[in-house]
C-alpha cells in the first residue's frame, strides 16, 4: 500500500474531467486499509476532511482539486460461494469492474444481472447508488456487503435492509450527520459485494426498450445471454461510451410526482412521458422534461447535453466540473420554470 501525492484523476472519473488528488491511496486488500489507518499519517490526512472513497469514478463530478485524502479501492476476486436448488450466492471484490463482473456471471451459466449490463462503474460502488436499469435494480439482486469503518477501523457486513436501498439511493449516498442521519458517506468502505441469484431464472421483460427488441428480433423467449446482449446493444445506441465522450450516465433521477401535479403537468403539455407507480405515485421521464425544453445538444463550456439522450450530460472535451454544474444548473432552472418540477442530480458531487 503506498500513498501518492499530487495524483492526476483524469483516468479515474468517466467524465474525464481533469483535477488532482492531493494524497491518494490504492487499497488492493482489506488488510491494506487497516495498515493505511494505523500508519503515522493517517490522523494528519484525515484532520480535516474525512477521506473520499472513490470507486468507479462514473458517478462523479469532480469540480477541483480533491483535498481529502482519496482512497481509491482496487480489491480484486470473483467467486462462487454457495449454489442450492433455491440460487447462486456470487461475491465480488468492490474492484472489480462491473459490466466484467455481469459478463462473468453469465458465463459461469448463472443468471440474474443481465438487465445490469454495461453499466460503467465497480462493482463496489454498484450499491452505492443502488445502479438500475431496464426493470431490474441491484437492490433486486443483492445479498449483503463486507465494509471496513473508516472511523474504527472495524469490518462489518450489511444486508439489504441495512443498506436503506431507494431509487438511486442508499445509507452509503448520506453523510453520517446528513438529513437522514446515520448515513455511512465518508465512512464505510466497501470491501465486497454478494448477490443471491435466484433459481428458477426468471426474465425480466417489461421495459419498453426490450419489448421492442422481442418484436424486432421475433424472439418471444430470450435466454439470460439474448437479455445482455440486447440490453448492450440499445445502451451502445442510446448512450455514450465513457471511453470515447466522457459522461457520468443519467445526470438526473427521475422525478416522482403525486397525481394532482402529474395532471398539472399534462395539462401543460398533454405528450409528457410518465409512468403510474404502485405506490400510486408517477414517475416522470427526466429526459422529456429536459428534452421539452430544448436543452438536447446545447452546451455551456465543454459540458453539454448528449444528442441522443437529453438525461446525459457529456464532456465536449475539457469541461470543468464547474461547467458541468452551470450547465446542470441552468437545466435545473428551466425544467423548473416550464413545469414546475425541481430535478435532484444523481451523481456525487466533489
Ligand atoms: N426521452 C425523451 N427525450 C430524451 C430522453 C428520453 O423523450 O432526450 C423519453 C424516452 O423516449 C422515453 C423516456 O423518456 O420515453 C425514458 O427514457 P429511457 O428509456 O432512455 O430511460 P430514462 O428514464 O431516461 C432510466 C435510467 C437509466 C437506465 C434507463 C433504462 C434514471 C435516472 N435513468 O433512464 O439509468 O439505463 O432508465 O432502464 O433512472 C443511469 O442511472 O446512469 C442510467 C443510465
Amino acid at each position: 500500500m503506498l500513498v501518492e501525492n499530487n495524483v492526476a484523476l483524469q483516468p479515474y472519473n468517466t467524465f474525464g474531467i481533469v483535477a488532482r488528488a492531493q494524497r491518494l491511496a490504492r487499497l488492493r486488500a482489506e488488510a491494506e486499509v487497516l495498515q493505511l489507518m494505523s500508519s503515522a499519517d493517517w490522523a494528519a490526512d484525515t484532520a480535516a476532511a474525512p477521506p473520499f472513497v472513490l470507486g468507479g469514478g462514473s458517478n462523479l463530478v469532480i469540480t477541483g482539486d480533491v483535498k481529502p485524502l482519496v482512497l481509491k479501492v482496487e480489491i480484486a476476486g470473483r467467486r462462487l460461494l454457495e449454489e442450492t436448488a433455491k440460487g447462486w450466492l456470487v461475491e465480488g471484490g468492490a474492484g472489480e469492474n462491473w459490466h466484467a463482473f455481469v459478463a462473468w456471471t453469465l458465463e459461469q451459466g448463472w443468471p440474474g444481472l443481465e438487465n445490469l449490463a454495461l453499466i460503467p462503474g465497480s462493482v463496489g460502488a454498484s450499491p452505492v447508488q443502488n445502479i438500475g436499469a431496464y426493470g431490474v435494480e441491484l437492490q433486486d439482486r443483492f445479498h449483503s456487503l463486507d465494509a471496513i469503518d473508516l472511523y474504527t477501523g472495524k469490518a462489518f457486513s450489511l444486508d439489504a435492509a441495512q443498506c436503506g436501498f431507494g431509487y438511486r439511493d442508499s445509507v452509503f449516498k448520506h453523510a453520517p450527520a446528513g438529513e437522514k442521519g446515520l448515513g455511512l458517506a465518508g465512512r464505510a468502505l466497501i470491501t465486497r459485494v454478494r448477490f443471491w441469484l435466484p433459481k428458477p431464472w426468471k426474465p425480466v421483460l417489461g421495459y419498453l426498450d426490450l419489448e421492442r427488441k422481442m418484436a424486432e428480433t421475433g424472439v418471444s423467449a430470450p435466454d439470460a445471454r439474448q437479455i445482455f446482449d440486447w440490453v448492450v446493444a440499445i445502451r451502445r445506441a442510446k448512450l455514450p461510451d465513457p471511453a470515447v465522450i466522457g459522461n457520468a450516465g443519467s445526470f438526473f433521477k427521475n422525478p416522482t410526482v403525486n397525481e394532482v401535479q402529474c395532471a398539472d403537468i399534462i395539462a401543460r403539455d398533454p405528450k409528457v412521458v410518465h409512468y403510474p407507480m404502485p405506490d400510486g405515485s408517477i414517475k416522470l421521464a427526466a429526459g422529456w422534461l429536459i428534452d421539452a425544453c430544448g436543452w438536447k445538444g446545447k452546451s455551456v463550456g465543454n459540458a453539454g447535453v448528449f444528442e441522443r439522450q437529453a438525461l446525459v450530460l457529456v464532456n465536449r472535451g475539457g469541461a470543468t466540473g464547474g461547467e458541468v454544474m452551470t450547465l446542470a444548473k441552468a437545466i435545473q432552472t428551466s425544467v423548473y420554470e416550464r413545469f414546475g418540477i425541481r430535478l435532484e442530480p444523481e451523481p456525487v458531487v466533489i
